[in-house]
């Protein structure tokens, strides 16, 4: 297929809806791929829900499949509250808690958090991402988690909850991620309260949205920081590069310098399946699909990022 056009003028919607529904009809006979299993609530997922979104920087909204099926958020949470964390401390001090280095490991290993200088390497694997969320400020655990919810309000445009049965089922059985907020403690990374930095790690994943949200989050992104449909600014705009750049170099796991090779765009995926792309001043991409390949990434996810990118040239080099 020949490059086309980018799909910001009017005339071109139906067509990019079309090619939409044409990546979804291809990809729905994709049957690879495996549902996560290691939190039991999260095992429990349809392995064909399938939903492709995208929402321009103008609010224009594109939508096939399963696209109001909710589902926890997980890892995308992370260059969110990412965002939150910048804004409450600025980046100086951000960056002596967390770095901005690739790892080149899975999402939740444990090895390099003892090397050197005890810092985690980015904000996008698990142990980052529960030194992020140790510095969200708020006098209580309850603040902390208003604060946040009210954070992802901003992108979604509408209150957001948490699926208690997936937060309860993931603090229950996150021996991993316990093991790695401790030895933070221990380095001095993480200040006390490592059982309530953990519960806001757990609650942030545990955040409920559909495929249309994760679209209109990444759209926001895409629009510099301000929500298209609501025209509120969701994270203030001298931070939204640092979020497009650990997204580019570490959004994917230990599969990012291939995703960036191939799909050439910022993005983030979960362990629930979903998977956002950002074309900056462009629009959001979001895709849903539980079927994941072996770093955690979701399958039908990445093939439609790939023909997305190629089909439209949206590669950012
Ligand atoms: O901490 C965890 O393992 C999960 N709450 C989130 C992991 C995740 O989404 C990794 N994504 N591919």
């Amino acid at each position: 297929m020949g490059s086309s056009a980018i799909p910001v003028e009017q005339e071109s919607g139906s067509q990019f809806l079309a090619y939409l529904q044409q990546l979804h009809r291809t990809y729905s006979s994709l049957q690879e791929g495996v549902v996560a299993s290691y939190i039991p609530e999260i095992a429990r997922a349809d392995p064909d829900w399938f939903a492709i979104c995208a929402v321009t920087v103008d609010g224009r909204l594109f939508q096939v499949g399963d696209d109001e099926q909710l589902f926890t958020i997980q890892s995308i949470s992370k260059p969110f509250v990412y965002g939150l964390a910048l804004e409450d401390h600025g980046r100086d001090y951000v960056l002596t808690r967390v770095g901005v280095e690739p790892t080149g490991d899975p999402f939740n290993s444990i090895i390099k958090l003892d090397e050197s200088s005890k810092r985690p390497l980015n904000p996008m694997v698990n142990a980052g991402a529960i030194a992020t969320a140790s510095l969200i400020k708020g006098s209580d655990p309850t603040e902390r988690l208003n604060r946040m919810l009210a954070m992802f309000r901003r992108y979604v445009g509408h209150d957001v909850f948490v699926d208690m049965s997936v937060f309860v089922s993931e603090r229950t059985t996150g021996h991993r991620n316990r093991a790695m907020a401790y030895l933070m403690l221990n380095f001095g990374m993480i200040d006390a309260h490592v059982e309530q930095v953990l519960d806001l790690y757990f609650q942030q994943c545990s955040v409920m949205v559909n495929c249309r949200d994760l679209a209109l989050m990444a759209a926001t992104l895409a629009n510099n920081g301000v929500n298209p449909h609501t025209k509120e600014r969701a994270l203030e705009e001298h931070y939204v590069r640092d979020l497009l750049s650990v997204m580019y170099t570490c959004g994917m796991y230990d599969y990012s310098g291939e995703w960036a090779y191939n799909v050439g765009l910022p993005a983030k995926s979960g362990i629930t399946g979903g998977i956002i792309a950002v074309v900056p001043g462009v629009m959001g991409i979001a895709v849903f699909s539980p079927r994941l390949q072996s770093q955690g990434n979701s399958l039908r996810g990445i093939r439609v990022c790939q023909d997305l990118s190629e089909h439209f040239g949206l590669h950012v080099f």
